[in-house]
């Protein structure tokens, strides 16, 4: 179940109300694969075609993982990992299923360190994913972890706890794989990295955590077609409606708020779908988030008093698990027993009236959505929900939601500066330029 509720936003629509008739005409062209990018619409039948091709194989590498090892060295960066670690997050390790680590987001060899550290002695596999098989900052990660596998188990070893999530025929780490013998999962041609968390980019390493990937792939079929519905009562519409008409009125900046601080990496996978889809051409709403309470107590000044020019996005849960109560207390020195005998939950709901309250008398919108739980069902919800929607979304800014020309520029710029073969003139000219 998904709830929209933009009771918190009608009042700040002024000139610009939803344009229902314009997100009628962004889902068709997405549906009909008719507008841009329409070469990377695999994402929506991923539920349905990864059980007629690679399931089974998924489910059987999840066992091996965790009969292997307790731990799975996830290495991939952006849309290769990001999914994997907002499920894992939210959703959390079953009972005997392997910890996961992650690496190659970055270069900093402090935060590699930690990993390793943390990785100790223990048994583990490694799960490399890159769709080009040639982004620096995994590939190196890779180099370094496949090493510590080989140093601990010798080369035939190593190369059975290595998994590769990889395009299906191009790129270095396809070669790679092909000639070490590693098993190999593909990333669709037509699946872009941020739309992949359905594939086995996203499941097999939550297949190894013990996480129900069979369930998330049911709810997703189910919800994709039930998100396919042709009204305004379909919540995409509504988000999407919702974001553009406020953007047109000035919101720039969308702020994604939850009160359950293990949705934080949720909201890091949000930001790249959003903000990879729809920054370019000089538009687009800039995506933020942050962690109530906490938050409150830092970007809360801001959010209530700063520029106006923010929306905020509220994710909520309709059931939480279990719930704490608040003690007596025989003194009642702090002065809280007016709240003993209550839930933490309960208390949490009625601070978030009051926080929706305070934002929008200060001039902030606020876009509720509700989902299930923070379990399977919750995550293949919003997963669903933010895809489509962002397609809609992207379609009536007029840009294309599933290209990201942007992310080259600093690659290039990187390589020529580490001197990569085949970069050494525009390497030269950038050396002169930063001299
Ligand atoms: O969404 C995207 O396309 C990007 O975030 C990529 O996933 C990211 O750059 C990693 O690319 P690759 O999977 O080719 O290593």
């Amino acid at each position: 179940m998904i709830h929209v509720d933009l009771t918190g936003a009608a009042p700040f629509f002024g000139a610009h109300t939803p344009d229902y008739a314009a997100a009628e005409a962004a889902h068709r062209t997405l549906s009909e694969k008719t507008g841009a990018g329409s070469d990377f619409l695999g994402w929506t039948e991923l539920p349905r075609r990864i059980r007629e091709t690679e399931l089974a194989r998924i489910l059987a590498a999840g066992k091996t993982i965790r009969e292997k090892g307790d731990a799975l060295v996830v290495v991939g960066i952006g849309g290769s990992y990001l999914g994997a670690r907002a499920a894992y997050e939210l959703i959390g390790r079953r009972e005997g299923g392997a910890e996961l680590l992650f690496a190659g987001n970055g270069l900093s060899a402090a935060t590699l360190r930690d990993t390793i550290e943390k990785l100790g002695d223990r048994d583990f596999c490694v799960n490399v994913v890159s769709k080009s098989g040639t982004t620096l900052e995994p590939a190196l990660g890779f180099r370094v972890f496949r090493d510590l596998l080989i140093k601990k188990y010798g080369e035939e070893e190593a190369n059975s706890r290595i998994f590769a999530t990889t395009d299906a025929r191009r790129g270095a780490l396809k070669s790679e794989a092909d000639a070490a013998g590693w098993e190999s999962f593909v990333v669709p041609d037509d699946v872009g990295g941020r739309y992949s968390v359905l594939s086995a980019v996203g499941l097999l390493p939550l297949c190894a955590t013990g996480i129900d990937i069979q369930k998330i792939l049911t709810v997703a079929e189910e919800t994709f077609a039930s998100l396919g519905e042709r009204s305004e009562a379909n919540p995409c519409w509504q988000y999407a409606a919702a974001r553009q008409a406020l953007y047109k009125s000035g919101k720039a900046v969308e702020i994604l708020a939850c009160y359950e601080p293990r949705f934080r990496m949720m909201a890091e996978w949000w930001k790249q779908l959003y903000g990879e889809s729809e920054g370019k051409n000089g538009l687009g709403i800039f995506p933020a988030s942050v962690e109530y309470n906490a938050d409150l107590h830092s970007m809360g000044q801001y959010i209530q008093e700063g520029p106006r020019h923010l929306m905020e996005t509220v994710v909520s849960f309709a059931s939480l698990p279990g719930g704490y109560t608040v003690p007596a207390d025989a003194h009642d020195g702090d002065g809280l027993n007016y709240l003993a005998g209550h839930d933490f939950n309960e208390i949490a709901a009625i601070a978030r009236a009051a926080v929706k309250t305070a934002h929008i008398e200060g001039g902030v919108p606020n876009l509720a959505i509700e989902v299930t739980d923070m379990a399977e069902t919750g995550f293949a919800e919003l997963v669903c929900f933010f895809e489509l929607a962002c397609g809609i979304s992207g379609y009536m800014e007029g840009v294309n939601p599933f290209d990201q020309p942007g992310v080259e520029a600093y690659k290039k710029n990187m390589f020529a500066l580490l001197g990569k073969p085949g970069y050494e003139e525009m390497g030269e000219e950038l050396r002169k330029r930063l001299r």
